[in-house]
């Protein structure tokens, strides 16, 4: 039977466990200008011990930023910032993707002072409020929907955060495609009303996530490029009238592209770690769309030990990512194998801030 702590082959890259560590906003970049730093290096290297560890999500382009702090990988100092990042993590013997991020409609002006307003499949406002670049909170903006012909530049910018993300040191890119962030307000037909080539049928709306996809597989290969999906998410204002129909389409044409792997949100996490109730009787993804899709399987979302070992052993899911468990313990994958106890996890200290909260989390002695 298959354990979380036996090894995982990943594309072409063997990980040395099946826990992985989940893409965690923490907003504590260098300003001005989103870079990280030494800070970020050290509480990346302090979690080294995880079988991947996927990055915070990060803004391919000003227009992707929804949040303040949160870094980027479209400047050459971001880059500088990142390859610290990566070094200190292959130094602590670890693997690190970066997740590449667009918000599109969840982006606020106040990020991009000259670009105008957010841009969004269609000029559909998100219900409820923002934190904007100076950390207070303001209604959504309606965004402005995206012309056709600048979906090409917006691949492009994709493809160009891949290209970055490689000469920063990473060991490969997740396609953030989940949580109602731009590919996802792509996807589901609450968030598009277009009816050009990208909106409208079923096909229509995964084709940006899928030409990203390929824009990002052309610079890395497909053995090192993973996606992360949310089917049946609600946070940031999410909803699809057939989510199944959606999601069967969408990972039929991710197996096709023998990408390294599938990662997906359950809906009991429907929150994005913004709660922290886990939500019963809802439908498992890992159960209705890992048999549909090929590689590796990474399902994440309200996890603790038992329920991981469980995923894993019964085949529903090849690896577990597990987001605030690994804010509060460095070193989980040994705290999980010795069933020792873990450290709680403080909200108030998530997003922004300093180290407290952040790196002063203790390992066990
Ligand atoms: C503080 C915080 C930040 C998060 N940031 C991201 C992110 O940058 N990208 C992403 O895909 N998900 C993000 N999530 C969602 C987590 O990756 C994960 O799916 C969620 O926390 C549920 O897993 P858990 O129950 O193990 O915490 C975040 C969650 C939390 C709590």
């Amino acid at each position: 039977m298959t354990s979380l702590f036996d090894p995982l082959a990943l594309g072409d890259l063997t990980l040395k466990n099946r826990l992985i560590m989940a893409p965690l906003t923490r907003m504590r970049s260098q300003q001005p200008g989103n870079v990280p730093w030494e800070l970020n290096a050290e509480y990346y290297a302090q979690r080294a011990s995880a079988g991947l560890i996927i990055s915070e999500a990060t803004q391919i382009a000003p227009l992707g930023q929804g949040y303040p702090g949160t870094p980027g990988i479209h400047t050459g100092e971001q880059v500088a910032g990142w390859r610290q990042v990566t070094d200190a993590v292959h130094r602590a013997e670890g693997l690190i993707f970066l997740q590449l991020w667009h918000v599109g409609r969840i982006s606020h002006s106040s990020f991009h002072p000259d670009e105008g307003l957010p841009v969004a499949p269609s000029a559909v406002k998100p219900s409820g409020e923002v934190l904007i670049a100076d950390w207070t909170m303001a209604p959504y903006e309606t965004p402005r929907a995206l012309e056709t012909v600048e979906i090409p530049e917006v691949i492009a910018e994709y493809a160009a955060a891949a290209r970055r993300a490689k000469e920063a040191g990473f060991d490969g890119v997740e396609v953030h495609g989940a949580n109602g962030y731009l590919l996802d307000q792509f996807l589901q037909d609450g968030s598009n009303r277009r009816t050009d080539a990208y909106g409208g049928s079923i096909e229509n709306r995964a084709r940006l996530l899928l030409e990203v996809v390929d824009a990002v597989v052309g610079v890395w290969g497909r053995e090192r490029v993973g996606v992360r999906l949310s089917p049946y998410g609600t946070f940031n204002d999410m909803h699809d009238s057939d989510p199944v129909a959606l999601f069967t389409h969408v990972l039929g044409k991710l197996s096709d592209r023998g990408i390294a792997y599938v990662h997906m949100i359950e809906p009991r996490a429907t929150s994005a770690g913004g709660g922290d109730t886990v939500q019963e009787g809802v439908p498992c993804s890992s159960e209705l769309f890992h048999p549909l899709f090929d590689g590796v399987f990474i399902s994440a979302g309200g996890y603790d030990r038992d329920g991981a070992l469980e995923a894993v052993a019964s085949g529903r899911a090849d690896a577990i990512a597990f987001g605030r468990a690994f804010i509060a313990n460095p070193d989980l994958p040994e705290r999980l194998q010795k069933n020792a106890p873990l450290n709680p996890y403080d909200r108030s200290t998530f997003y922004g801030g300093d180290a407290r909260g952040y790196t002063d989390y203790p390992a066990l002695g």
